[in-house]
């Protein structure tokens, strides 16, 4: 019995879960699963991401509190997770308690150290990413590379990181372990690191949600140097030692290629300062991609997992929860484990056709059906020999290689095996035609065939949880023995009872039309939104007399100000060639300044009945033409015309 320890990373809650999120999950997930089934300790850390001046200002925006921002988002997170199966151990939240602590104590420690020291920092830094960056690595030498948004300039008192004390260090570590994979990734970490590391800020004093600096309350940590900490944490350092030696440094900090810096450079760096063994291993993914671009928040481009589930069951006619392992299975073995990957229903739908309806779903339901057609309701093997060894031999074969993936934390490559492994067993449906042979020898057929799924369906078990326990209960294997010693053949109890009621598990779904459907829903919905600008932009027509009734005159403006109970408005008083000047309110405070108006000329509507507005009378009222940000344009006359004159 070994032990292994996998993490997420902890997600920012300014964006709400998608399926990238989801995907990175979901392969953690597989992995733990996995390791609980072969009798390993397994501990499996997810959670959110919380402080920061990102999610500080996205709650300013919605005018709540962070933490009840926080509360709110991080509680969708985990619906999500819980929705999809996730067998995580520990919801990680970093505005959790006992991690604010352990993000002091490190801070402390690293301080006494003398591997954190005050300065000034000077530079660019992306909101988005929470990420310093030097000049030359900006576009353009303003823009985030990452976010293509303008960086913003930083110059403040600070406390750094001595990271450039552990480059040596880092490179040693890298050359002896390889612990990060994929190696484009291991080689874009080496360069990175040979090319030079400076100290890095991790305190800021303009950011003030975040974890007070043990030493200099002014200041919060910085957030990359908070969220890593998670992850020991969330093994029991430094209040539980006798757990976070048992799962540390077994640890595999899953990710995409968007934090690799952060997580194999400054995070063993980190831990290096703290005397702890680097990870064991980093396991680097690329992005999910929609539109040809990388699914994000900010890009617009997201599929939401939740939706996803409702969409999934209604095409395909199956149950929720069977619609998440559909999905799963999808995301595992079409997703960007090394390159990005395009993410489509069409392709989900394809790979649902072929994996689950023609191979693994048929099979069941071909065998079952052939047993029923021929009146058998119970079988048990008649004898053992060819039929037995044939299954022996395809199944250790696919099973080898499956543990191997697993033992290279490969859940992709362990999920190809498996499915691999179905389509054998349809061949072997296929090879020993039990239509064709005598009953002694069909029954035993039939009985491999029904092993055979069993051995499947253990083997699926990381991945589609829910349908491969519904599997071997309809087979009567549902017994929870020993999984590892289950997945020998010939360990179906026998006599195997066949099931009665079987419907197809996974209806085939209609790629062609479902995609003509949503062609149809998006055409209809892109004709009611030009119908509705048309209806916008409609004129509705009147008579001259009409028209006549409406006095317009041109004004100026002889004096402006701010209306004294209203931010919106201005209190303009206007000649009109009446002798008095008329008080006119207008709601454009938000675009013009009361002194630049002075002395305009404007258009008015002068036999309009006075109205009061906020304890003043408005004696008529402005043109104006709104621009397309929404501006009001004032209306004024192309030359200079007396105040009075009549606009015809
Ligand atoms: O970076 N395709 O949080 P984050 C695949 N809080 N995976 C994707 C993806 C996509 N299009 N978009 C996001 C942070 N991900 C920090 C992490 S850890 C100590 C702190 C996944 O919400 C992928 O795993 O931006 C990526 O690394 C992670 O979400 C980033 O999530
Ligand atoms: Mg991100």
């Amino acid at each position: 019995m070994g032990t292994y320890y996998v993490t997420t990373p902890i997600y920012y809650v300014n964006s709400k879960p998608h399926i990238g999120s989801a995907y990175t999950t979901i392969l953690a997930d597989t992995l733990a699963r996995y390791h609980r089934l072969i009798g390993d300790d397994t501990l499996f850390l997810t959670g959110t991401d919380e402080h920061g001046v990102n999610i500080m200002r996205t709650a300013e925006k919605l005018g709540k509190h962070p933490k009840e921002f926080c509360d709110e988002v991080s509680a969708v997170f985990r619906k999500v997770f819980d929705t999809y199966n996730i067998s995580y151990d520990r919801f990680i939240r970093t505005t959790d308690e006992d991690h604010e602590k352990v993000v002091q104590h490190v801070f402390k420690t690293m301080y006494e150290k003398g591997d954190i020291y005050k300065g000034e920092y000077r530079g660019f830094y992306c909101p988005k990413c929470e990420t310093f960056y030097s000049p030359d690595e900006l576009v353009d030498g303003k823009y985030c590379p990452i976010h293509g948004i303008e960086v913003e300039e930083v110059a403040e008192e600070t406390y750094f990181f001595k990271w450039s004390k552990y480059q040596d260090a880092l490179i040693k570590w890298y050359e002896e372990k390889k612990a990060i994979v994929p190696e484009s990734r291991y080689n874009e970490i080496y360069t990175f690191v040979k090319n030079g590391l400076k100290d890095v800020s991790v305190t800021r004093i303009t950011v003030p949600w975040g974890i007070t600096v043990p030493i200099d309350p002014k200041h919060t940590v910085y957030v990359w140097f908070d969220a890593l900490i998670n992850y020991i944490t969330g093994a029991g350092y430094p209040f539980d030692m006798d757990k976070f030696n048992k799962y540390w440094p077994h640890v595999r900090h899953i990710l995409g290629k968007d934090i690799l810096r952060h997580h194999a450079a400054m995070w063993p760096a980190m831990l290096m300062s703290l005397g702890i063994e680097p990870p064991h291993k980093l396991i680097v993914h690329g992005w999910w991609m929609m539109g040809g671009k990388k699914m994000s928040k900010s890009g617009g481009n997201i599929a939401d997992p939740l939706e996803l589930v409702k969409e999934v069951s209604q095409v395909a006619g199956i149950s929720e929860p069977f619609a998440v392992d559909v999905i799963r299975y999808f995301v595992i073995i079409d997703g960007p484990q090394k390159d990005d990957k395009e993410f489509s229903m069409e392709l989900l739908f394809k790979r649902y056709n072929s994996d689950l309806v023609n191979d693994y779903g048929n099979l069941i339901y071909r065998i079952v059906g052939f047993a029923k057609k021929k009146g058998i309701s119970e079988v048990s093997p008649v004898f053992d020999g060819e039929y037995k060894d044939k299954l022996v031999d395809i199944f250790n074969d696919y099973f080898d290689r499956y543990r191997k993936a697993f033992d290279e934390d490969d859940s992709a490559e362990a999920l190809r095996q498996a499915s691999e492994f179905v389509k054998a067993l349809n061949k072997y449906v296929d090879e020993t035609k039990p239509w064709s042979a005598e009953p002694d020898v069909r029954d035993t057929i039939i009985y491999y065939v029904l092993d055979g799924i069993r051995l499947a369906s253990l083997m699926l078990m990381p991945f589609i949880p829910t349908v491969a326990t519904h599997v071997l209960e309809l087979i009567g294997a549902s017994e929870a023995g020993d999984w590892l010693d289950a997945l020998q053949v010939g360990k179906l109890p026998r006599p195997v009872s066949i099931p009665v009621d079987m419907k197809p598990l996974f209806p085939r779904v209609d790629v062609n039309k479902y995609l003509k459907e949503i062609e149809k829903a998006e055409k209809k919905e892109e004709k009611k939104k030009e119908e509705k600008k048309v209806e916008e932009n409609k004129v509705d027509i009147i008579e001259y007399d009409d028209f006549a009734k409406i006095d317009l005159r041109v004004g100026k403006i002889v004096e402006a100000d701010k209306h004294p109970n209203a931010d919106k408005l201005l209190l303009l008083k206007v000649d009109l060639g009446e002798g008095q000047p008329r008080t006119i309110l207008a709601g454009i405070a938000a675009w013009y300044k009361p002194e630049e108006l002075v002395g305009k000329e404007i258009i008015v509507v002068a036999n309009l009945k006075p109205r009061k507005m906020r304890g003043i009378f408005s004696e008529g009222m402005l043109l104006a033409a709104t621009d397309s940000s929404g501006k009001p344009v004032l209306l004024t006359p192309s030359e200079y015309v007396e105040p009075g004159a009549k606009v015809k």
